[in-house]
């Protein structure tokens, strides 16, 4: 029996497309108002064939879109606002069309000018053809959104309206249903739970004009702090130099050494959960040179070793965070030398990846990953080669799970 939930103060915004299944959107527009969630509709002009404005106000209590230019509507509540106020995007029944449309950045309509446009979690709920279901360019598309961070609820396998039989029906509401109803009350627990993440790479000064560095972009970091937010953690993001921009709803500290870093992880102290996904040179200069130094036969700098911030957070004994995520950047021994880490520096998951490879780790959008874990019952989980924001997706998975 379905139990009922308040969700009197969720959001939520459907996108109906056209497909026989948009029926099936009736009901699951039923759950959420039954649930008290408040509901705001979005009609693509094929869904209008198959279900009506008036049934889904009926249902619904909430406004429906249909047009991108419409005047009333951009005065009440233009589309980016629309985009906005939603706590999360549902689009159900999601058909091969509009799959194909999100994952080319298509914003010709009002349904897809809102996805591109918003800032909130996605769940795309398919139903289709069995054919049209496993054609190879349905499959890339949905690769594709799915790296974009988009969740895919279904389809499931049976009967079609076209008389065919196999994978491509939508889920059934209640699992739809279900399965956001627990992404939006993990959210509500969530916004109590402070999660810092350093990222990128620092700068360590020989004189005014002059450091050394890695090749750390920050992609990984910024894609882990990205996901925390998306399930509603209080993020903070601590990052060396980068060209990467962020959410304004995470906090964003800027820095440029490993003692600034240093410094502005034990300001944000404490919190329950911390990533040190950041490339932390692990020397800086002895002395800094106050002027340019001027060029030489040769030059000797003398480095000095900087302070190893995760070692030090970790073995924080009063304010050490619930859950303390360490990566391992190894060219060699890679399991050997993480788990290395893991112990010596108290961590309760090492994430480690092979940098020797170039289609993987520092600047690239790709990586694989072992997440080691200290439990020796779960011991290890390789994820593998995909884009960093899905790794840093099926990361903020696991932490969700172990925080709940
Ligand atoms: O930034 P990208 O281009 O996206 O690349 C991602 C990445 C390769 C940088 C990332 O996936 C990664 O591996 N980050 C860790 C890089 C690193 O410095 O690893 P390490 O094995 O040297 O350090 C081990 C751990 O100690 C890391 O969590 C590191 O953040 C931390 N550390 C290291 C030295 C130091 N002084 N302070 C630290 O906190």
């Amino acid at each position: 029996m379905h139990k009922m939930k308040n969700l009197a103060d969720k959001k939520i915004l459907f996108i109906i497309c056209g497909g026989v299944a948009a029926y099936k959107s009736l009901e699951l527009i039923r759950l959420f108002r039954k649930n008290k969630a408040s509901i705001r509709t979005i009609l693509t002009s094929s869904a209008k064939k198959f279900v009506t404005p008036l049934s889904i106000t009926s249902l619904s209590q909430g406004k429906v879109y249909e047009d991108l230019f419409n005047i009333e509507n951009e005065l009440e509540m233009d589309h980016i606002a629309l985009s906005r106020w939603a706590d999360v995007i549902i689009v159900a029944p999601a058909t091969a069309n509009t799959i194909s449309k999100l994952a080319s950045g298509n914003a010709e309509d009002l349904a897809s000018t809102v996805i591109l446009a918003s800032n909130k979690q996605v769940y795309l709920a398919p139903a289709m053809n069995v054919r049209m279901w496993e054609h190879q360019s349905t499959k890339d598309n949905l690769k594709t959104l799915k790296n974009y961070g988009y969740k895919v609820i279904g389809p499931t396998t049976g009967d079609m309206a076209c008389g065919e039989y196999g994978e491509g029906k939508m889920s059934e509401p209640i699992e739809i249903f279900n399965e956001i109803q627990n992404f939006v009350e993990n959210r509500k627990e969530n916004k109590k739970i402070k999660a810092l993440v350093t990222a990128g790479p620092t700068n360590e000064y020989i004189d005014p004009v002059r450091f050394i560095s890695n090749k750390s972009s920050g992609k990984q970091g910024y894609e882990i702090a990205k996901s925390l937010h998306k399930r509603g953690f209080d993020t903070t993001l601590i990052s060396g130099p980068t060209n990467l921009d962020i959410d304004q709803e995470i906090k964003l500290i800027k820095v440029e050494t490993a003692d600034e870093m240093f410094k502005a992880t034990q300001k944000n102290l404490p919190t329950d959960i911390a990533v040190f996904s950041a490339a932390v040179s692990d020397f800086k200069i002895d002395v800094k040179s106050k002027d340019k130094i001027k060029k030489k036969e040769r030059l000797n700098i003398k480095l000095e070793r900087n302070v190893d911030i995760l070692n030090y957070i970790s073995n924080h004994n009063s304010m050490r965070p619930k859950l303390v995520i360490g990566f391992a950047a190894e060219t060699k021994n890679l399991e050997s030398n993480a788990m290395k880490k893991l112990k010596n520096k108290n961590c309760d998951w090492i994430v480690a990846n092979d940098v020797s490879k170039e289609n993987i780790g520092f600047n690239s959008d790709y990586n694989e990953v072992t997440i080691h874990y200290n439990d020796l019952k779960k011991n290890k989980e390789t994820l593998s080669h995909k884009k960093k924001s899905e790794i840093s997706e099926e990361i903020v998975d696991r932490i969700v799970t172990h925080m709940n």
